[in-house]
């Protein structure tokens, strides 16, 4: 395994509709596990493939439940919404207001090859409806509500008093 460069906003790679992938080689799969390696380096809780600049219809998502690997994934129902900060590793120290569905389901293809569903509510639809909009060469700030802001660290010295 080995961690990929992260492109950040500007790079044209994150416009780009990605091509879906028809056969899972070696090759897509050294990318998964660059692109988690690269995730979790990176203290995200998603990577889409476009982000280390390689135009493929894959996501990694890990919100802190385990790795969820999508393969040409698709949203097949949402519903709901759910408003508030949402950041991007392509866009480092930076968060903004966006509305999303509150509840999503997805379909896949898995690592084996197997069509997959998968339902998220609140942070995991957030993610996958985020990760979902880079495959088609979209970033969170072209729906951000009002201002992008510097990203509010969490720092465990601080959590202590609460
Ligand atoms: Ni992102």
């Amino acid at each position: 395994m080995a961690t990929r460069e992260i492109r950040v906003m500007g790079d044209e790679c994150l416009t780009k509709v990605c091509r879906p992938v028809t056969e899972i080689t070696p090759r897509i799969e050294q990318l998964i596990e660059d692109m988690l390696e690269t995730m979790y380096e990176a203290n995200g809780v998603g990577l889409a493939a476009p982000q280390v600049g390689v135009l493929r219809r894959v996501v990694v998502i890990d919100i802190g439940d385990g790795p969820i690997v999508m393969i040409n994934p698709e949203i097949i129902e949402e519903s709901g919404s759910q408003t508030g900060d949402e950041g991007c590793l392509s866009l480092p120290g930076k968060a903004g207001q966006v509305t999303r569905p509150n509840y999503v389901k997805a379909r896949f293809t898995d690592v084996d090859g197997e069509l997959y569903e998968i339902e998220g509510e609140e942070l995991l639809a957030r993610a996958i409806c985020h990760e979902l909009d880079h495959l088609d060469g979209h970033m969170y700030v072209e729906k951000v509500e009002g201002e992008i802001h510097d990203m509010q660290y969490a720092e465990p010295e601080e959590e202590v008093e609460e």
